[in-house]
């Protein structure tokens, strides 16, 4: 079970090299790192070169969150843009954030450049393009990103690629990765300096000394340190639902045209469309084209594929067949930077969360700044990614946020879209009434039905059917369930959907 049903064109392992250790109850853990995407795999990483000792806790297999629905680029031109960032941030809080994602690439390449086949990095350059001709955002842009330390350059005329695409930034010095291959090779460091692997879902983390974190199928653990690196948090802590909001984006991947430049390209649509291309293991090229991104459990939308193929053709009419199509789920901090440090609500526990679209960097600088914490040394990107941050100077964003989750729990007083499962097809499913419950229904291909209370474990909002990804996605904060057994796909619920009783 992955969090998506779609598949992805990247792949790494199940099963982390030398297997799987158990969960064994007895002496505490020294460093416990919960979630093998690449924010708790660069963590263990890093500690474990420290002579820290790790375990790593993940309930699926390696990258099988979000880092394997990503498309890979790494960039320090960040997509919130750097103008609005030195508002949030100020200017100072700019520098930092370049510097730290321009640190982060830097780690990766050194990563790649020990492992045996380089992991299919390459530098590359970035061209942020108008959407609409609008060339004042661009200015904006290129004055902001030089002043945070982003060598960036307008290009009015555009460029060919093959059709025009223009006006533009460049950004120089930003990279691309196999991220499938990175992770397998990641996880491979990790053992190799002495880690270790445990597959089981961690159901709460409590902090203290030292922390106990409970498994949904298994025996309680202590550690003295927990990094909780599950994409978004899953044990009990208030520090960051109410400050980011999660989106789904979907991704197409085809064969790539001929003469297109190996680059990073985005557009300043919103939402906008990221372009990249890769090469593979057999030497194929492929372009990755990703967007249409939209509010989870909202704007549920079968077309997003099509429209993505659409918009790809228009610029790169020699692109395709298209072979890969996935979605995948970001989470937008409201003031455009994750929330990465110390758990305010609990001793000992260390948070990555809020990765944004710059996930891939978010997660690597999140790990040498959390390594910072736990070692007990000073960084300076502390303050600036402080979970307990209050992101004041994005207040109208973060109320807005707020206020489109409140808004959702009005499916409680709507009429249910249909009254009778018969009108559920096979591989269907869909909220229905009953009394003063609401019920999610689905039905399996072997035609039976498979219920559960349709409230939202996390806090209450009704859940909604996802007809793109057959899950049931709660629209409120992002928590998304498997649709037949009603397990966590996403949090920050801590709790699968209750299953409840249903006869035709
Ligand atoms: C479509 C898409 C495109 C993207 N493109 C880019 C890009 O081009 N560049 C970029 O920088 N970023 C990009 N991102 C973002 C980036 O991919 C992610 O932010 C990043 O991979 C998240 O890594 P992570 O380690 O935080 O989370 P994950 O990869 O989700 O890892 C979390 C791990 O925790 C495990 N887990 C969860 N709950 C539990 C539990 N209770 N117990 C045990 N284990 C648990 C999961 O199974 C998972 O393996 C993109 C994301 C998407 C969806
Ligand atoms: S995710 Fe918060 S109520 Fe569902």
């Amino acid at each position: 079970m992955s969090t998506a049903r779609t598949i992805p064109l990247w792949t790494s392992t199940d099963t982390p090299p030398g297997g799987w250790s158990p969960a064994t109850e007895g002496s505490t853990l020294d460093v416990a790192v919960v979630g093998a995407g690449i924010a708790g795999l660069t963590s263990a990483l890093v500690l474990l070169r420290e002579g820290r000792q790790v375990t790593v806790i993940e309930r699926e297999g390696i990258g099988a969150g979000e880092t394997l629905r990503t498309s890979a680029h790494l960039s320090n031109a960040l997509d919130d843009r750097y103008y609005t960032l030195a508002r949030q941030h100020g200017e100072d809080g700019a520098k930092l954030a370049a510097a730290s994602h321009a640190t982060a690439i830097d780690f990766i390449e050194s990563q790649c450049r020990d492992s045996p086949d380089g992991c299919g990095f390459a530098r590359v350059p970035g061209y942020l393009f108008a959407h609409d001709g609008d060339v004042s955002q661009l200015e904006k842009e290129v004055e902001a990103a030089n002043a945070a330390g982003v060598s960036a350059t307008l290009l009015p005329a555009g460029l060919q690629a093959p059709a025009l695409l223009g006006p533009m930034v460049r950004f120089e010095d930003q990279a691309r990765i196999d991220i499938g291959r990175y992770m397998r090779w990641l996880a491979q460091e990790v053992r190799d300096a002495g880690g270790r692997f445990v597959r089981a879902e961690v159901a709460n983390i409590e902090g203290d000394s030292p922390c106990r974190i409970t498994l949904r199928d298994g025996p309680a653990l202590t550690a003295r340190v927990v990094i909780a690196a599950t994409n978004v948090p899953v044990h009990e802590t208030d520090a960051t639902y109410m400050k980011q909001a999660p989106y789904r984006s979907y991704v197409v991947a085809g064969a790539a045209p001929s003469n297109l430049q190996d680059a990073l390209y985005w557009d300043t649509g919103d939402p906008y469309h990221y372009v990249r291309l890769f090469r593979d293991e057999d030497g194929k090229d492929w372009i990755i084209v990703g967007g249409e991104d939209h509010k989870t459990g909202q704007d549920d939308d079968p077309t997003a594929y099509a429209r993505l193929h659409e918009w790809t053709l228009q610029r790169f009419p020699d692109a395709g067949p298209f072979t890969y199509a996935w979605s995948g789920q970001i989470i937008e901090p409201v003031d455009g930077m994750a929330f990465i440090g110390a758990d305010p609500d609990n001793d000992n526990v260390f948070l990555i969360t809020g990765d944004s679209g710059n996930g891939l960097t978010h997660g690597t600088l999140g790990a040498l700044l959390v390594c910072d914490l736990v070692q007990g040394r000073d960084n300076p990107w502390t303050a600036l990614y402080d979970p307990a941050r209050k992101p004041v100077r994005a207040a109208g964003e973060w109320m807005r946020e707020n206020a489109n989750a409140a808004f959702q729990f009005r499916d409680w007083i709507k009429p249910a879209s249909i009254d009778d499962t018969n009108q559920i097809p096979l591989g269907g499913g869909a909220v229905l009434r009953r009394g003063v419950h609401r019920v999610a229904v689905y039905r399996s291909g072997d035609g039976a039905l498979h219920a559960f209370n349709a409230r939202c474990p996390h806090m209450g909002c009704v859940v909604r059917w996802s007809s793109e990804e057959k899950s049931w996605d709660c629209p409120c904060h992002g928590s998304r369930f498997e649709a037949a057994s009603g397990a966590i796909l996403n949090g920050p619920t801590s709790e699968p959907l209750a299953p409840m009783e249903w006869k035709e």
